[in-house]
């Protein structure tokens, strides 16, 4: 088997926290830092809940580094609403022991890409502004980073911001758009995927059962999101959103990808931030992305499932 190594980038948040969670009990990745940005919650509070995941998670050798804590041109947005006052809804974590690294997060992307050209994946669950700044600072990492696999987005999809836009992508539309536009393999994951990928009331009974500090932080966690989903916008569970991008790094066969032209709005009009796809390539470009368009959900969920009960015993 080989093992896929990789940077997340996050902006931690329930599902950011359940990402982490997920690569520490998948032995097919090797999560090599951990890089935060402001998104869900301002970039400090993200550092100090990576940190406590982490130390939940009895795990405290993994670097996390402090990132952008603002877009690039665009004001803050956090969203409080649906991950709670300190991200991880109605899950309270003791205050970490260890520290973030001393490097910040765009320079320990350009270290860690280019030590190991050709062999180190980026899953960016958050915003796009670390990896923007990276690329613009050092483009050298578009061509020694392996692929870069983005939860964010909505192709086919209404947005979960505004009716067009997903959250990641209309907090940092400029940041999206370098991305895109830069040359860099990557694969979108967007909301046409992660909405049918829902981890439900039923799923947390079955974790109710184990009663240990991780079963009961996912429960907390989740609760609170799948609350404003089933109030907010009818979804009945919780949006395994950012783990579907982690899982689109080694579990291959779950979504079918389309290699498409990809690109966002920046313009600041009602669809600022909305992602699209040039399906009849009006444009004549060549495409720059693939797109997640079809999972298999259930297939996923039950994945995920499992490594959360193993991870908890
Ligand atoms: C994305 O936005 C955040 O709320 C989630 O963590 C996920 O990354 C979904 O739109
Ligand atoms: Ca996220």
């Amino acid at each position: 088997m080989k093992t896929e190594r990789f940077i997340l980038d996050t902006d931690p948040g329930i599902d950011d926290a359940l990402t982490i969670l997920y690569a520490l009990a998948s032995p097919e990745v090797k999560m090599e830092a951990i890089t935060v940005v402001n998104g869900n919650c301002p970039m400090e509070q993200g550092v100090i809940n990576a940190l406590s995941v982490l130390e939940l998670a009895k795990t405290t050798q993994i670097p996390v580094a402090k990132g952008m804590d603002k877009p690039l041109l665009l004001p803050v947005i956090n969203a409080e609403v649906t991950h709670g006052k300190n991200g991880l809804g109605y899950a309270e974590l003791p205050a970490p022991e260890t520290k973030p690294v001393e490097k910040h997060a765009v320079e320990l992307i350009r270290d860690i890409v280019l030590q190991n050209s050709g062999e180190i994946n980026i899953v960016a669950i958050g915003p796009l502004t670390n990896i923007a700044m990276a690329i613009r600072l050092y483009p050298q990492i578009v061509q020694a980073v392996k692929h870069i696999y983005i939860m964010g987005g909505a192709i086919n999809h209404c947005g979960n911001m505004t009716p067009q836009a997903e959250f990641n992508i209309y907090c940092d539309p400029h940041a999206a758009s370098i991305v895109f536009h830069s040359g860099v393999p990557f694969t979108l994951v967007p909301l046409d995927v992660t909405y049918q990928t829902l981890m439900t009331e039923k799923d947390l009974q079955k974790l109710a059962e184990l009663k240990t500090p991780i079963s009961d932080f996912i429960i907390k966690a989740s609760r609170y999101v799948m609350e404003y989903l089933s109030e907010s916008q009818e979804v009945m569970g919780c949006a395994l959103n950012d783990p579907l991008a982690l899982a689109a790094l080694f579990q291959k066969d779950l979504m079918k990808v389309s290699h498409l032209v990809i690109d966002v709005d920046t313009n600041a009009g009602v669809s600022m931030g909305k992602t699209f796809a040039d399906f009849y390539n009006y444009d004549h470009k060549s495409a720059n992305g693939y797109a997640a368009l079809e999972v298999c959900a259930q297939d996923f969920v039950d994945h995920f499932m499992k490594r959360m009960i193993q991870l908890s015993q």
